[in-house]
Order: C-alpha cells, then sequence, then structure tokens
C-alpha cells in the first residue's frame, strides 16, 4: 500500500500552551529546509498527495513559504492548520501556496477561546480571518469540539464561518497521552446534526468509531503506518504514529530507503495492534485509513461529506468565489464608562440563505 498523507512536524515549537494538546511542551528546532526538499522528492516517489505542514505552531518557521513551494512544485496537495498568531504577518507569503488553510477556532467567545489556547489570541485570529479574505484566500475554521465548548458550535457557525461563507470543520476532541475527553453520546450526535447545514465538515465515521468504543487491536482499521509519513523536526520518521511514538528512526539522505526498511514493515504489521491502540480516535490516522478501506463501512459513510467539502474547496471556492473581499465580523462593543466589556462581541442577525456546499 502506498502512502497517501505526509505529516510534517515544521517544529513542536509553539505561541500557544492549549490544555488538549502537549505539542507545545517539547523541546525542539526548526525543520532544515534542505531535509525538507531531499524528503518531499521521495513522497512524491512514493506515491504521497498531501503534504500537512504541521507542529507545534508552523508559522514560526520562517522559511515555510519555501517549502510549500517545493511541495507544489513536486505536484503534492499542501496543508497547513495555524493558531493564526502570526498569520496577520506571514499571510502575502503564504498566499497561493496552500491548498487547505485552517484556522483553529475554540469559541466564538474570545476569552472562552484565549481560556482554551492559553493566550491571547482571538483577535488575531479574526484579523487573520480579515487578512485572509483580503488576499483571496478561503480558510476553514478548525473547531474542536469538546464537551464543554459544544454550545459554541452553533455560535461560530452563526457568527463568524456561515457569514463569512467559509467551511466550519468540526472536530472531534481525541485522548492521548492522559490529555483530552472522550465525547458524551449528547455531544455526538449534536455534532451530526450540525453536519447537516450547508458550509460544515464532519467526517460521521470519526463519531461512529467512538460509538464502537475507537479501534479494537484484535481487529484494527487504524492504518498510520500504511497510509502516513510522519516526519519530526529532527528529520526522524516516527512510528507508528506521532502521538505513540514508539521509535523514531534517522532519515539521513534518503527517506524512500528508510519507508521501505524492514523496520517500517514490522511496524506496519503491528499498526493499530498495540495495547494503546485500545479505543485510540485519533483523527488525523482515522481519515486516510477510511480512505484506504473500500472494504469497510467507515470508508462508504465518509464519502458524502468529502464529496460536500471537496465540492467546496475545489470548485466553489477555487471557481466561483476567488475574489478578495472584506470579512463580516462581530464587532467589540464600546467599552462602558466603567470599563465594562462583560457584552463582549454583539453578534450580528444571520439571514440562512441555502449556500451550496
Ligand atoms: C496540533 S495543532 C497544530 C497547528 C496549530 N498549532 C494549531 O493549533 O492550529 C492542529 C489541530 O489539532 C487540534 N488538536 C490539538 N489537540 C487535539 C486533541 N486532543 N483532539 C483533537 N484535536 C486536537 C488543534 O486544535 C488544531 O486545530
Ligand atoms: S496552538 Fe496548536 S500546537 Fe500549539 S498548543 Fe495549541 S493545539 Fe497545540
Ligand atoms: S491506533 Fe492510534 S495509537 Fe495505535 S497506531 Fe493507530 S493512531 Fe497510533
Amino acid at each position: 500500500m502506498r502512502p497517501i498523507l505526509a505529516n510534517y512536524y515544521v517544529t513542536y515549537r509553539c505561541n500557544a500552551t492549549c490544555s488538549f494538546c502537549d505539542i507545545w511542551e517539547q523541546p525542539s528546532p526548526m525543520v532544515d529546509v534542505k531535509d525538507v526538499e531531499r524528503n518531499l522528492r521521495d513522497m512524491r516517489e512514493l506515491g504521497v498527495r498531501v503534504v500537512d505542514f504541521t507542529g507545534g505552531e508552523p508559522l514560526l518557521h520562517t522559511d515555510l513559504p519555501e517549502m510549500l513551494a517545493i511541495a507544489k512544485g513536486h505536484g503534492l496537495a499542501t496543508s497547513v492548520t495555524t493558531n493564526g498568531l502570526l498569520y496577520p504577518k506571514r499571510a502575502k507569503k503564504l498566499a497561493g501556496l496552500v491548498d487547505l488553510l485552517h484556522f483553529s477556532i475554540d469559541s466564538a467567545e474570545p476569552e472562552m477561546h484565549n481560556a482554551s489556547r492559553g493566550v491571547d489570541c482571538f483577535d488575531k485570529l479574526m484579523e487573520s480571518i480579515d487578512t485572509a479574505l483580503s488576499l483571496g484566500e478561503r480558510p476553514d475554521l478548525l473547531f474542536t469540539v469538546t464537551n464543554e465548548n459544544v454550545d459554541q458550535m452553533e455560535k461560530i457557525y452563526e457568527t463568524i464561518s456561515f457569514p463569512n461563507r467559509l467551511v466550519l470543520i468540526l472536530n472531534p476532541l481525541f485522548e492521548y497521552a492522559s490529555l483530552g475527553d472522550s465525547l458524551s453520546r449528547d455531544v455526538m450526535d449534536r455534532m451530526d446534526a450540525m453536519n447537516r447545514r450547508p458550509l460544515t465538515y464532519l467526517n460521521p465515521s470519526f463519531l461512529d468509531l467512538r460509538r464502537k468504543g475507537g479501534n479494537d487491536p484484535e481487529n484494527p482499521v487504524c492504518k498510520a503506518v500504511s497510509t502516513c509519513i510522519v516526519i519530526s523536526p529532527f528529520n526522524e520518521l516516527v512510528l507508528p504514529c506521532y502521538h505513540y511514538g514508539l521509535e523514531k528512526i534517522p532519515i539521513g539522505d534518503s527517506l524512500k530507503d528508510v519507508w521501505n526498511s524492514d523496520r517500517v514493515s514490522f511496524h506496519r504489521q503491528w499498526e493499530g495492534r498495540h495495547d494503546v491502540c485500545k479505543g485510540c480516535s485519533i483523527n488525523c490516522y482515522f481519515e486516510p485509513s477510511f480512505a484506504v478501506s473500500p472494504m469497510s463501512k467507515y470508508f462508504w459513510k465518509s464519502i458524502p461529506s468529502k464529496v460536500g467539502y471537496g465540492w467546496t474547496k475545489y470548485i466553489t471556492q477555487k471557481y466561483l468565489d476567488k475574489v478578495p473581499r472584506e470579512a463580516v465580523l462581530p464587532l467589540r462593543p464600546e467599552v462602558g464608562t466603567n470599563g465594562d466589556q462583560s457584552g463582549m462581541y454583539e453578534l450580528p442577525v444571520i439571514q440562512h440563505n441555502p449556500i451550496s456546499r
């Protein structure tokens, strides 16, 4: 089986400290562009279609535009997810280089979002949306849904994503290394219902997998090693996945040689079969795992949402809605004479115009 996705960790460093993530706690270098150049060439030959430049915060790497340009030069589709803190500063250099640009959001309420991210970043996020739209970019809003912030789902949709004709991606929280929490049945049902609205995207199989108790090592659906190449900022191949990280193999000069080694074959045989794989539902690996499993019900259940999302990204936004425009953002109310800002953002009244996905 050929890998289809690469998760390229350009650094583990981050300018935020989210409660549900521990990547920012790790000391880390920045990837060397020369290594990236070699690895991207090999990835293409190995069959990779999409490279997700991630982290930590990928925009901390000042050579990110160069890496994206190299990836596109090899015909690879590119994806970047950012917390938005640095986007307004870096946006012009990134414009046109990211096929799937995602801005992370945890709440429509500034204080709640900032508390979740551990830093004041809501205003920068709003500025990022404005900047991106003014450059003709169409970022998706990536909302990590938890039991605590699920009430924000509608608010984000009605006040930020829908008025700006941006896709709201519903990303169910996953557990790893004693972080995160399992979502309640009610939260999952609400997510499924939300996914029927236009301009939303959720892979419903993520929730079905959770309802079934996650990955079963006796009969695994995880194909992390077969489908994903995970590279660390130290130029290592991380196996079987970033989140378990059982083994890290130095890549040296040839990703292809490492990928075709006996050691990687060993990990391929064990993917999804370790003790820690019991109950796993880490979205990053199940999206590609479902995509290559046409005999599984998860594959078929994923298709309608994926087609809808693809239509929005590759037809509507690429050809029909590509002209730079201004953002429609909730405004902060005037600060009262007593300095009271408890009302925070005023929410606009939204007309529910049907927009095709
Ligand atoms: C690891 S971050 C890297 C990119 C960037 N630092 C950011 O936050 O946008 C990628 C995405 O994963 C999400 N994420 C982090 N921990 C998660 C978890 N335990 N469950 C689900 N999503 C998570 C983040 O909210 C973010 O949208
Ligand atoms: S901004 Fe991204 S990488 Fe940084 S702590 Fe939050 S989720 Fe993790
Ligand atoms: S089941 Fe989870 S922990 Fe196990 S290899 Fe797959 S993604 Fe990693």
